[in-house]
This record gives structure tokens, C-alpha cells and sequence, in this order.
């Protein structure tokens, strides 16, 4: 247990309670809500709710806040914007899109010259990898990953297979046929019981099997994967995995697009999680962290990939100036320190979280890189059964005692707070995680 003081907050309070109740009423309920957090403001790594509570977070808006909560440089850089001009539309030109256009292409993971493609969300930079994709090969079938997660229109939609609700009721387009991610701790397809060379066994599957009998290599467009699985729970593959993928890909003129939504922008401790692995990819999607929380999402592709004409895609916010200055002040900070912290902290955070798991029975596997790191939850180590209802329980005691985390996977849960977080923040933020599964543990009996 952590020698820090922990107290049981009065969340939600008054003030948070009223406007649960007007959001209740007009919000729509599609949204998955995770705790009764009201914001009120944020600084660095602590957030305040409407009452008047401190928490610490360790969510970061999922992956956003890289630079923490209303970092001065990004504020100011929006403010100064704000006074110059808000909107252009992108049938115009303006410095600043050219600017973060010219940065991204100097930080993508892959040597060739590299074109950029700016849209919103996590989402439309998805649905952008895939148009490229497909007006690049001339091909219109793609393969994606059980448990991978790329958005919720119906092109990402339909590489999305984290939880079924997900695609309950809707239609998909295109065509895409899922094969399991490499995960060593909970094996979809395992050569062995400890399958170390599950990345092998996986791009085996691919080849031996899905291509000789549903998907011909020379009918795919792109395989659209996450370098670490991010909603389906934080899963590191195994180091054979991208460079056999890499492989695969050349052999049949496959283009491999990295979705780098969570893991991207300096989270694992270096600009794309993909460099981890030293795998070149064709295209790079990016978003959340790139902005510090203005929305922004776009693409990176290799300039012969980047093969399509004028009209053949655009949008009115493209490059918005708001956005843009945000992510060129965002890494502009992570640059010059941000991305080294993430590294630093994150082995500092690893160490201790495994330190936690060897005293608690229902931590079974600690796992990540970076600040991008995950906590399997079990209820018996030995058979590694998943504890969702624990999991879940351990994020509203840790609300409840000032703490923002959040779940994913089906037991797992993430920790990604801001990359500027530094120890005292970490070791604060950690005791109130130990002592939430210290209380889960023995209500469940642990
Ligand atoms: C890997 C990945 N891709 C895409 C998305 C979709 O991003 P957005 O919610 O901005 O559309 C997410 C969101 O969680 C994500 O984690």
C-alpha cells in the first residue's frame, strides 16, 4: 500500500449531479461514458471537475493531451492564430498548413519523400489510407486485425472488430477479412502454448490460409493494422510480426498502412510506434495526440503513393489554421523534451507497475511502450482467466479517489497520461492505482 494520503472524494457532487441529469436529456446516448467526470479545467497532468475535486489523469483525453491540459506554447500559438484569421477553406493556401505539412514530412517513418493528406478526426484520416489504398493499387479489398480499432465511420467501421457492439445493426464497406493479432499473452492462433514466434504464426496464417482460400494477395489493396492495439488492449506484438508483414506486402504489391491514431506523436517514446520495430510503412495515419486536443487527423503516405489527382479527395477543413498552429506548437514541445519524458517516465512507470503485479494476483501481465501501457487484469494468474468486472471495478474506486483511468480490451486497462507527467504526478497517480486494486482484490477475493 502507498504511504500517500488517499481520500474518498464526494464524486459526483452537487454541481456535476445537475449536469448529468440536462446531459441525460439531449446528449445522444451512443456515447459510452467511462466515469461521472464533469470537467471544469485542466493543468498539466491534473484536472478539476465542476465541484471543485482534483484528479489525476491518466487517460489524457485517450491519447490527446500529449502536451497536458492547456499547455502555454499551444495556447498561445491558438490565441495568436485566433486574431490572424479562424478559416480559409482548403481551396486556399496558408503557412501554417504548409508549415506542419513540411514537419510531418520530415518526421515520417520511411525514407522516401513523403506527401500529406490533413482531414479532423482519427477517423477520416482512416478513411483517407483507405481511398489512397485503393486508388493507388486499383485494388478493393484489404485485410485488418481482430480487436483492432480505426473509428466508427463505415469505412474504418468496417476494419473495426474490438467489440461487436460496435458493428451491431450497421453495414460495412469495403471489403475486409480479419485475421487475429499477434498477442503472446491471450493467443488467438498459437503454434505452441508459448507461441514466442506468434508474429510468424500469424503472417503464416495469411499466407497459407486466408490467401489460398478467401482473399488472393493480388485482389488486396492494403493491410490497415495498429503498431500496438490500442482498444482491443494494449497488445505489443512480437518482433517477427511487422517485418514479416513488411515482407508479405512487398511480395504481392500490398501497401501497409499504420494506424498510428493512439500510438503516434511521441507516445512510445518515439515519433511512430512503428520505428520500434525498424518497418517501414507505405502510409502512416495519425491524429489525437497531434494537437494537442484541437481536432486534427491526416495521413502521411510516400510520395509514389500519394498518386492521386486534384478533386480526387479533399474537405473544407483541411489544414484548419487553429489546428494546424495547435500540432506545430504540440510538437514543437514534445520535440524538445516531451518525447524523451515519454520514454524516460514510461520505463519509470513499467518498473513499477511490474513491481505492483508480482504482489497482486489480479495484475497477470503488465505490457507497452512508452506511456502507452496496459495492465492485464485475471482473476487466477495460472490460467490467466480475464476479470473484466474487477478491471471495471478498479476505474471507479480510482475516480473515486482522484484518479482518471480507463479500461480496454476486454480486462485490460490503459495508462496513458499526458507526456509531459513527471515522477511526483506518477508516483501519486500509481499509489491511488494500487490502492483501488488492493480494495478490488478483496472484494472479489482475491
Ligand atoms: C487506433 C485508432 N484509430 C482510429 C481511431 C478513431 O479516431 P477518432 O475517434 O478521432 O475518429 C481511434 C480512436 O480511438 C484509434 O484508437
Amino acid at each position: 500500500m502507498s504511504t500517500i494520503s488517499i481520500e474518498r472524494l464526494n464524486v459526483p457532487g452537487p454541481k456535476a449531479q445537475a449536469l448529468l441529469a440536462r446531459d441525460k436529456k439531449v446528449v445522444s446516448h451512443a456515447y459510452g461514458r467511462v466515469a461521472d467526470f464533469v470537467m471544469d479545467h485542466g493543468r498539466g497532468s491534473e484536472v478539476f471537475d465542476v465541484d471543485g475535486n482534483r484528479f489525476i489523469d491518466f487517460v489524457a483525453g485517450i491519447a490527446v493531451n500529449s502536451t497536458g491540459h492547456s499547455h502555454p506554447q499551444v495556447v498561445q500559438a491558438i490565441q495568436a492564430q485566433a486574431e490572424q484569421f479562424l478559416h480559409i477553406s482548403s481551396d486556399y493556401y496558408h503557412e501554417a498548413w504548409v508549415a506542419l505539412s513540411e514537419k510531418l514530412a520530415s518526421i515520417a517513418p520511411f525514407d522516401e519523400d513523403a506527401g500529406v493528406f490533413l482531414g479532423n478526426s482519427g477517423t477520416e484520416a482512416v478513411e483517407a489510407a483507405i481511398k489512397l489504398a485503393h486508388y493507388h493499387t486499383g485494388r478493393d479489398r484489404f485485410i485488418g486485425f481482430f480487436g483492432g480499432f480505426h473509428g466508427r465511420t463505415l469505412g474504418s467501421l468496417a476494419f473495426t472488430a474490438s467489440k461487436a457492439v460496435q458493428r451491431e445493426g450497421f453495414t460495412t464497406i469495403p471489403s475486409v477479412t480479419h485475421i487475429p493479432y499477434p498477442n503472446i499473452y491471450r493467443p488467438i492462433l498459437a503454434a505452441a502454448p508459448e507461441d514466442e514466434d506468434a508474429g510468424d504464426t500469424v503472417v503464416n496464417f495469411l499466407e497459407n490460409v486466408v490467401f489460398k482460400s478467401v482473399a488472393p494477395p493480388e485482389d488486396i489493396a492494403g493491410i490497415l493494422v495498429e503498431p500496438i492495439q490500442g482498444e482491443g488492449g494494449y497488445i505489443v506484438p512480437p518482433a517477427s510480426f511487422f517485418p514479416r508483414l513488411r515482407e508479405v506486402c512487398d511480395q504481392y504489391g500490398i501497401l501497409l498502412i499504420v494506424d498510428e491514431v493512439q500510438t503516434g506523436v511521441a507516445r512510445t517514446g518515439k515519433w511512430w510506434a512503428i520505428e520500434h520495430w525498424g518497418v517501414e510503412p507505405d502510409i502512416v495515419c495519425t491524429a489525437k495526440g497531434i494537437a494537442s486536443g484541437v481536432p486534427l487527423g491526416g495521413i502521411i503516405a510516400k510520395q509514389s503513393v500519394m498518386s492521386w489527382p486534384a478533386g480526387a479527395h479533399g474537405n473544407t477543413y483541411g489544414g484548419n489554421p487553429l489546428a494546424c498552429v495547435a500540432a506545430l506548437a504540440t510538437l514543437d514541445v514534445l520535440e524538445n523534451g516531451g518525447m524523451e519524458n515519454a520514454a524516460t517516465q514510461g520505463d519509470y512507470m513499467m518498473a513499477r507497475l511490474k513491481e505492483m503485479a508480482a504482489r497482486h494476483p489480479s495484475m497477470g501481465d503488465v505490457r507497452g511502450k512508452g506511456l502507452m501501457l496496459g495492465v492485464e487484469f485475471v482473476s487466477n494468474k495460472d490460467y490467466r482467466t480475464p476479470a473484466p468486472e474487477l478491471r471495471n471495478r478498479i476505474v471507479q474506486t480510482a475516480f473515486e479517489h482522484g484518479l482518471l483511468i480507463m479500461g480496454c480490451g476486454h480486462s485490460a486497462m490503459r495508462i496513458i497520461p499526458p507526456l509531459v507527467i513527471g515522477p511526483d504526478l506518477i508516483n501519486e497517480g500509481l499509489g491511488i492505482f494500487e490502492y483501488a486494486v488492493t480494495l478490488a482484490e478483496a472484494e472479489f477475493g482475491l
